[in-house]
């Protein structure tokens, strides 16, 4: 039986207070940090309890904080990724509402282990009132002594700031929000060299998304060990699952990584609105491949999923009904996407628009059966050559909702389907 970890304590508006959640046990960590283990035992601990970023790439945590040279020539920062940008997706905001100090409290940490002196909560500017509490509660926190200079009179100073961006996906990506921090155009960077070694303001720099962060505190409170015993070996820990569309009860629901993608949608959410039947599942936010109803016997978590063909992504799971248009679905996701793409790159600039367009002509009774096998082609081609991985976002819904919905698209071009 799971014990809720991350939300077990939110209890808004109580849970935002610092009073609060100290009480819970909050800051403890922190406190052990400092006076008990140096940067590198931090990273080793971390690294230990095998945590992968939850922002999506799932890449492993200790690892990447490992890569931050240990001199100090130069400063080094500490991002917090609070753009939660993917359709789908709204697990950060329940964590930065409902207990911004386990945001905090784990980018503070993380920052020691980085040897970062300066951190920076880049928050999408939709975020109005997650931004105030969060500012509110780094406020308190500075008053408590637990940011600032020489915090516990360990030598060691962090100042924390929110900046609020202006509500792009693309500021999502590491380094368009880097540019975007730095006040530039949020223009995604070439990599190598990578933010660990050249990231804000051309220093080492590590981003992190929120609900990554908010597992620190507990790693360093109950230990490695614990945290990678829960859920799968490869990518363990305590898990949130956003849950949307056509359920009867959406929410964001804890759980341990390695949740049966059906427990979610029929224990957790309910089952389908209206005792209709499940036709499709995007299991992580809708840049990532879309799974038919007979797939949903699958674990959610980094490796069940890609076995599969899909992606745990930001475990956005967005569920469609038997009457969900597949075309109009697709034609609303390509249509984020080509507003959202920055026009950097020449094949997600224009693949976006294309894809959009050929989808409007299919959709309108106009299309052929041609241009069935051209949105293959174009999404073929969108997430090549691409400096950010925006492309491939664009891509993987295109090619795998006409490769596992065609009949539906066809449809369309044969008339059966009726135009409105
Ligand atoms: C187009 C695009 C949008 C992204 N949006 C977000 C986002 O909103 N929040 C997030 O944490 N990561 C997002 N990412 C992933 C980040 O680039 C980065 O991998 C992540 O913040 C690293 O944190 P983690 O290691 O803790 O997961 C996005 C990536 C891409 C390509």
């Amino acid at each position: 039986m799971y014990e809720k970890v991350l939300t077990k304590d939110i209890n808004m508006p109580e849970s935002r207070k610092l009073a609060y959640y100290e009480k819970v046990g909050g800051y403890r960590s922190w406190k052990k940090a400092l006076k008990e283990m140096d940067p590198d035992a931090v990273i080793e601990l971390v690294k230990a309890s095998k945590l992968r970023g939850r922002g999506g790439a799932g890449f492993p945590t200790g690892v990447k904080w490992g890569f931050v040279p240990k001199s100090t020539d130069k400063p080094h920062y500490m991002l917090v990724n609070a753009d939660e940008s993917e359709p789908g997706t709204f697990k950060d905001r329940l964590l930065m509402a409902g207990m911004p100090h386990s945001t905090i409290e784990g980018a503070a940490i993380g920052s020691y282990a980085i040897r970062a002196n300066t951190c920076y909560i880049y928050i999408r500017g939709e975020f109005v009132r997650e931004a105030r509490i969060l500012e509110e509660a780094i406020a308190e926190a500075y008053a408590k002594g637990y940011l600032g200079k020489n915090i516990f009179g360990s030598g060691y100073d962090l100042d924390m700031y929110v900046h609020r961006g202006a509500g792009a996906y693309i500021c999502g990506e590491e380094t368009g929000l880097i540019e975007s921090l730095e006040g530039k155009r949020g223009w995604p960077r070439t990599k190598p060299p990578f933010p660990a070694i050249e990231g804000v303001f051309r220093c080492p720099t590590i981003v992190n998304n929120v609900e990554t962060l908010a597992c620190v505190p507990y790693i360093l409170e109950r230990g490695a060990e614990w945290f990678a015993g829960i859920g799968p070996e490869s990518g363990p820990g305590p898990k949130l699952y956003c849950l949307s569309g056509h359920v009867e009860k959406p929410g964001v629901y804890e759980d341990a990584m390695g949740l049966p993608l059906r427990k979610l949608i029929y224990e957790y959410g309910g089952g389908i609105l209206n005792g209709k039947k499940l036709k499709a599942v995007i299991p992580g936010g809708s840049s990532v491949p879309v799974l038919t109803a007979d797939e949903i016997d699958v674990d959610m978590d980094f490796d069940s999923l890609a076995k599969i063909g899909s992606m745990l992504g930001s475990a956005g799971c967005i569920v469609m009904d038997e009457d969900t248009d597949m075309v109009n679905t697709l034609l609303n996701i390509a249509h984020f996407y080509r507003h959202e793409s920055c026009g950097q790159c020449t094949p997600c600039r224009e693949g976006t628009t294309w894809a959009e367009k050929v989808l409007h002509k299919i959709k309108s009774g106009h299309g052929t059966m041609k241009d069935v096998d051209l949105l293959y082609e174009i999404s073929g081609n969108i997430g090549t050559r691409t400096i950010c991985p925006l492309g491939d976002a664009a891509a993987m819904p295109i090619e795998s909702f006409v490769r596992k919905f065609r009949h539906e698209f066809e449809a369309y071009v044969t008339k059966e389907v009726e135009v409105a």
